[in-house]
């Protein structure tokens, strides 16, 4: 959203593909893009240009050129765009099912939408009735229609700015919808305006003006956050990134308001009903030209907008984001005032305000660029030795040996008097709930459970409030993970977050947690989030068993290993030539894998083979080495390639079983062995044919170790295979919707 800034058409295309292009990770099957006033007809009235194409930002983009070329390039000082990239869920990928969804031919209403509208069904069958015709398959049409037709049957003929307001009107279309949103929508019944809205999915906004555009290039400190405690309750949660919250006041007229001789990134928030009255006149402007009452100087006047579902498509414009929470309906008027409202679906007559802060954030835009590596994926294995130091830094102190987590400082007592630990998360962050568990219970004595947040749900797992959740999740908004963390809450238990993304829904609904400081992950098929969810939870253990004199030697040699890990990771990432070659020449071709391991070991193999499958498409399966006798024998023959870890712990004797009971069966002719360094020959006299040795460690830190050079495997085997690594079929980077 532009306001007072000359841009040219050129200029606001580019932003908006530019912002898909950082966004096409978290959906890539699909894109399109509204622009205002940029088709020109024969007597030079202006109109919209929607456009919209199956397949990448790429395929969009050379459609958007090619269309414009014979268009004249222009400038506005006022201008509203908008663009998607879609993950399918109601719907193929194909261009009636794309978004921007409009609510008919002449874009009334147009629509971007991240997430579900579960009673989509309902609400298409009564437009359908009301004469509105349906050209997707997709839930989102509804929300375009819904808005045409609570529009039509409200404001008849009047002048639409009397009789409802733009966001009068979302407020009333929220009231309709059911399931999760985060909804960006402009109208040509409200020229100049946007509206942004949202429940259940992320959205953030972004304020530049002309001086924070020009402040970016200053550098920033290194990432690192910590929780504070908070009452879990959305807005007055706070990390400490965050500015100190002010108290809720009891000012009237609300919206989002910047408060005058306190902390200027301090904004309210009105809550309001139907019922209620939407307030005016004390809208935030961060450039506002009415700067009270004298002439704004030019600097003041520029300010751009932006709104995204996460901020890796705002940071190269501005790093000043508010995250919106949940209700939250904003809206950006013709003038570039800013108004934020909390909306309840109850109509409620007094109004209530809330906070909201203006962050800033500091994630440096190398983080989300490739550099010299062809693939994120890649990049971001390489990073390990990096994101761990990340993760432990200001925690973790070798020389003392002590491990200090100041976001669960305020809980800890609580968390030490619980019954039961329950892990929680989804893919990858299950796989590391799960690598933790046996050291979890051997430091905290405590009952461990791992649970995948969707069968946790399923089930309706009993939880009790002596029990303390722990929420793993990269991203922080899986919408699966999310569910059963509130699910928890309503149980009363503790709740301790393990995430990566700082801000996310389930950072600031959690009653604690750790932040991973692991950097931006853009690669779809996480890595170096797997290893800091890994240490984080390792430090955790250290934490909670810090008064245990019988555990001061086990903690001891775990943090002598923790000071020890990020060197052996680079010394792993040296094998990548010869991991490369396996997978090229021993593994690409394969059309089923199996990989076994037990102990620690049993969520490498889930992790490693998570990882095969999701970039390289070759069925693999992690098997736990103790069931090999159980049914899985029974796969193994001469052809079939076999993953064996065999490394230097409490299993080591018994995974040497399991090899022997694989060999047996003529199972050496294809198979890997990841062990030790040091026990390479015993394993080649057992005739092994490929023995991969990493680094000695700690046992409960070999599963670091131990599946680096498969994220290598994997990484190297889908590229053998011509395949978009960054970009698997048919996966999400975030899952926002069950
Ligand atoms: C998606 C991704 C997986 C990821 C899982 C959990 O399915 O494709 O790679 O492991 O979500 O994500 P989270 O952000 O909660 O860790």
């Amino acid at each position: 959203v532009t306001h007072g800034v000359e841009r040219t058409r050129q200029d606001i295309v580019r932003t908006l593909l530019n912002g898909l292009r950082r966004l096409e990770y978290r959906g890539y099957d699909s894109a399109g893009i509204a622009i205002d006033d940029a088709l020109t007809d024969p007597s030079g009235n202006r109109s919209a240009l929607v456009i919209k194409s199956p397949g990448t930002v790429a395929i969009l983009e050379a459609q958007v050129w090619q269309t414009l070329t014979n268009e004249p390039d222009f400038s506005v000082s006022t201008h509203v765009g908008l663009a998607h990239t879609r993950w399918a869920t109601h719907g193929a990928p194909s261009v009636v099912n794309s978004h921007p969804h409009s609510s008919g031919p002449g874009h009334e209403f147009l629509v971007v939408h991240n997430g579900i509208i579960t009673n989509y069904a309902a609400l298409r069958e009564v437009l359908l009735k009301k004469g509105f015709p349906f050209e997707s398959d997709t839930d989102t049409e509804v929300v375009a229609k819904l808005l045409a037709h609570l529009y039509n049957e409200l404001c008849g003929s009047e002048t639409p700015s009397e009789a409802l307001s733009f966001p009068r009107l979302v407020m009333l279309l929220m009231h309709e919808l059911e399931g999760a949103y985060a909804l960006i929508i402009r109208s040509q019944h409200f020229p100049g305006e946007v509206v942004a809205c949202k429940r259940g999915s992320p959205l953030v906004m972004g304020m530049a003006t002309a001086a924070q555009a020009a402040d970016m290039s200053s550098p920033q400190g290194s990432p690192h956050h910590e929780y504070l405690s908070g009452d879990g309750g959305g807005s007055s949660r706070s990390l400490d990134s965050l500015p100190t919250q002010i108290p809720s006041s009891g000012m009237k007229g609300g919206l989002l308001r910047r408060t005058p001789r306190r902390d200027p990134s301090i904004y309210q928030v009105a809550q309001v009903g139907l019922e209620t009255e939407l307030p005016r006149g004390f809208s935030f402007h961060p450039a506002s030209p009415r700067t009270n009452g004298r002439p704004a100087r030019e600097s003041e006047q520029r300010c751009e907008l932006f709104f995204a579902s996460d901020a890796s498509a705002i940071v190269e414009h501005t790093r000043q984001v508010v995250v919106l929470e949940d209700s939250d309906v904003v809206h950006v008027d013709s003038d570039g005032e800013v108004d934020v409202f909390s909306f309840m679906d109850e109509g409620v007559q007094r109004a209530v305000t809330q906070t909201r802060a203006l962050i800033t954030l500091d994630f440096e835009l190398e983080q989300i660029m490739r550099g010299n590596f062809d693939h994120f994926m890649l990049k971001e294995i390489f990073e390990q030795p990096d994101s761990l130091v990340s993760t432990m830094r200001g925690r973790f102190q070798a020389s003392t040996r002590t491990v200090h987590l100041g976001g669960l400082r305020e809980r800890l007592a609580d968390i030490l008097r619980s019954s039961r630990l329950i892990f929680v998360g989804c893919g990858t962050s299950y796989n590391a709930a799960l690598a933790c568990r046996h050291l979890m219970e051997q430091l905290t004595e405590l009952p461990v459970a791992v649970e995948l947040a969707s069968d946790f749900l399923d089930r309706r797992c009993p939880i009790f409030r002596s029990d303390v959740c722990f929420f793993l999740s990269q991203s922080g908004e899986t919408a699966d993970t999310l569910d059963a963390l509130r699910y928890a809450k309503q149980r009363n238990a503790l709740t301790v977050g393990v995430v990566n993304v700082v801000g996310s829904a389930i950072a600031r609904l959690t009653d604690c947690g750790v932040h991973l400081n692991a950097g931006c992950e853009i690669g779809v098929a996480s890595t170096k989030v797997y290893t800091s969810q890994i240490v984080a939870m390792v430090m955790i253990g250290l934490l909670l068993s810090a008064d245990r004199l019988s555990k001061a030697a086990r903690r001891a040699e775990i943090m002598d290993g923790l000071a020890r890990l990020p060197e052996q990771v680079r010394r792993v990432l040296q094998m990548d030539d010869v991991l490369r070659d396996i997978a090229c020449t021993q593994l690409c071709r394969a059309t089923s894998i199996l990989l076994f391991g037990r102990g620690f070991h049993y969520a490498t193999c889930l992790e490693a083979a998570l990882k095969i499958k999701e970039v390289s498409y070759v069925h693999t399966e992690g098997i736990h080495a103790g069931e090999l006798k159980h049914g899985p024998l029974a796969l193994v023959d001469e052809e079939m390639p076999i993953v064996l870890f065999a490394m230097r712990d409490d299993c080591y004797d018994k995974v040497k079983n399991a090899l022997q009971q694989v060999l047996a069966r003529g199972g050496s002719h294809r198979m890997i062995v990841v062990c030790c360094e040091g026990d390479e020959d015993e394993f080649r006299r057992a005739g092994v044919s490929t023995v991969l040795a990493v680094p000695p460690a700690v046992d409960c830190l070999q599963v670091v170790l131990g599946i680096i050079p498969m994220q290598l495997i994997a990484y190297h085997m889908a590229v053998a295979r011509g395949l978009n690594v960054d970009q698997p079929r048919n996966l999400a980077k975030s899952v926002t919707v069950q």
